[in-house]
């Protein structure tokens, strides 16, 4: 069984939000089997790093959307992502330095936060966006 998993619950009718998810999940989901097998060097090496590049990569990406057509929720959407990028870097750097392993609490409140950030904020940006007239793309702006 899955730590964490897509399910048709989390789509955000906006397809390459919904295909970055996927893969923001999946991470995470690479990140617990790591931890259950006792990886640790490979988590510390690899997957944190992989995390943190993508989670920067996909807010990034969520916020040019919501700038691009001018999305009224936008600071609030922005400073959960802040919320979320503090807590994740405060981790790495206490793996990195303090050479901490990782612990199943903070796999928890990745998936937590990933999902009630997913059916809550994105869904609702999501929702918005793909009702605005000129909402055509779901290139990156
Ligand atoms: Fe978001
Ligand atoms: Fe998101």
């Amino acid at each position: 069984m899955a730590f964490i998993f897509w399910t048709d619950a989390y789509s955000s009718k906006v397809e390459e939000v919904d295909n970055q998810h996927k893969f923001l999940i999946q991470i995470i989901d690479d990140l617990y089997l790591a931890f259950q097998k006792g990886e640790q060097k490979i988590i510390q090496s690899d997957l944190l790093f992989r995390l943190i590049n993508y989670v920067h990569y996909h807010f990034a990406y969520e916020e040019g959307l919501m700038m691009q057509y001018k999305y009224h929720e936008l600071d609030k959407h922005k400073i959960e992502h802040q919320r979320l990028t503090v807590k994740v870097l405060d981790y790495y750097k206490d793996v990195k330095i303090k050479d901490k392993d990782i612990s199943l609490e903070l796999l928890n409140f990745l998936k937590d936060w990933l999902s009630d950030h997913i059916l809550k904020t994105d869904k609702e940006m999501g929702a918005w966006l793909s009702e605005q007239p000129q909402f055509v793309t779901n290139k990156m702006p």
